[in-house]
């Protein structure tokens, strides 16, 4: 019997064993980027897509797999493609349109300045415009689809960072009708709220970053469609590369599970944070869509869950400048200031610097991104005690 030397021995030693009769009860961590079949044939029939399984980590990996099947529950898909951070998942949802040189997009004019910055400054390298919309003025959006038949419509279900309302059913049913693809970033709403698949949309893009995982420990995308749809997306998640670890994945189907509870508690907190900073003199105007006040209070009314409007909230103070609302942020002690939302604990950001800073001034001012509009996402803290630090920063 020939004896292996301890250089081999080192490399296989402890792998592949005997396959266990007992199952762990969370699934595990699965780092191997290769996967091995009793017989050759079966890894290269998986390869060529003839039969299910995993071959190489890039292609599908078990751990992300599980996180994908999550998402297609939870946001009422037919399956769902993982990516690295939220806007890999975006770019793919875009290309998986099948947008073709010459195509144009309409976008609501109320998006993540990053994502902007896709749209007005590496698509058009491809030969790709993009028209920006106010979504809220749905009347105007249906006539834009209506005369210029765009590839594809994109926007956010409460868009960052003046929380406006997109009326969904009425612009998938008019984008149906042109044959426009509608791409919906749900990360501000979560499937929580509200389920763009079910209202006819064609993919529902999230930053995992977000809600979904909840923690601020991990970066990750992901996109939902029915099943007709998925097939471009996971060839494209497989040429561009851009797949998560599956750290991050475990990370993100954790953060999942909590979810909901999570939710609720943001939802409740920004309703109450949102009602007192609306009375506070120093604050000009609030911008939550659980208030009466939003122009679009109604609609949000009859499209999220009800009674819950989402933990993400804006305003604007009345000194309107960039100084009074940095020195309210260096005031904090418990709200974060910090670029990010939708976690645990309260962060607040202020767009004309950070998310939104890639835009010109002008168009910033012009798109009502003021100096002095600070966004607050209201973490699951007692909101009492949001409120008292805010009380303090404002005084
Ligand atoms: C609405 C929205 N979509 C997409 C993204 C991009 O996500 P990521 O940072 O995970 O790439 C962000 C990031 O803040 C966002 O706010």
């Amino acid at each position: 019997m020939h004896e292996q030397s301890i250089f081999t021995q080192s490399v296989h030693a402890g792998e592949r064993g005997p396959r266990p009769d007992y199952e762990p009860a969370v699934g595990p961590i699965h780092h191997s980027v290769v996967y091995l079949y009793d017989d050759v044939e079966r890894l290269h029939q998986v390869l060529a897509g003839q039969r299910d399984g995993y071959a190489y980590s890039r292609n599908g990996n078990p751990t992300t797999a599980a996180l994908e099947q999550a998402m297609a529950v939870l946001e009422a898909g037919g399956g769902a493609v993982a990516f690295a951070s939220g806007m890999a998942a975006i770019h793919a949802a875009l290309l998986a349109c099948g947008l073709e040189r010459g195509d144009h997009i309409i976008a609501a004019q109320d998006l993540y300045g990053v994502t902007h910055t896709l749209l007005q400054q590496v698509l058009p390298a491809l030969g790709l415009r993009s028209r920006f919309v106010e979504v809220e003025r749905t009347e105007q959006v249906v006539a834009a689809l209506e005369q210029e038949r765009p590839r594809l419509l994109l926007l956010e279900t409460l868009s960052n960072p003046l929380l406006k309302v997109a009326d969904l059913p009425a612009l998938v049913e008019a984008a149906r009708r042109v044959g426009t693809r509608v791409v919906v970033d749900n990360t501000f709403a979560s499937p929580y709220l509200l389920r763009p698949l079910e209202l006819g949309a064609d993919y529902v893009v999230h930053s995992l970053t977000k809600y979904l995982a909840g923690h601020d420990d991990v970066l990750g995308g992901v996109v939902v469609s029915g099943k007709e749809l998925l097939p471009p997306l996971r060839s494209l998640a497989q040429v561009l590369g851009a797949v998560p670890g599956p750290n991050e994945a475990w990370l993100a189907h954790r953060g999942l599970k909590t979810l909901a509870l999570r939710m609720r508690q943001h939802c409740q907190n920004a309703a109450r944070v949102a009602d007192w900073l609306e009375k506070h003199p120093r604050v000009e105007r609030v911008y939550y869509p659980g208030l009466s006040s939003h122009p679009q209070h109604q609609l949000a009314a009859r499209l999220l869950r009800p009674g819950a409007f989402g933990g993400m909230l804006a305003f604007e103070l009345a000194a309107r400048t960039a100084e009074a609302a940095i020195g309210l942020m260096n005031r904090l002690r418990l709200i974060l200031p910090g670029t990010s939302l939708g976690c645990i604990h309260s962060l607040m950001l202020h767009p004309a610097c950070s998310s939104h800073r890639g835009l010109s001034p002008e168009q910033r001012a012009a798109w009502g991104i003021s100096e002095g509009l600070l966004r607050l996402s209201v973490g699951i803290e007692e909101a009492g005690d949001i409120i008292a630090d805010l009380e303090q920063a404002l005084g």
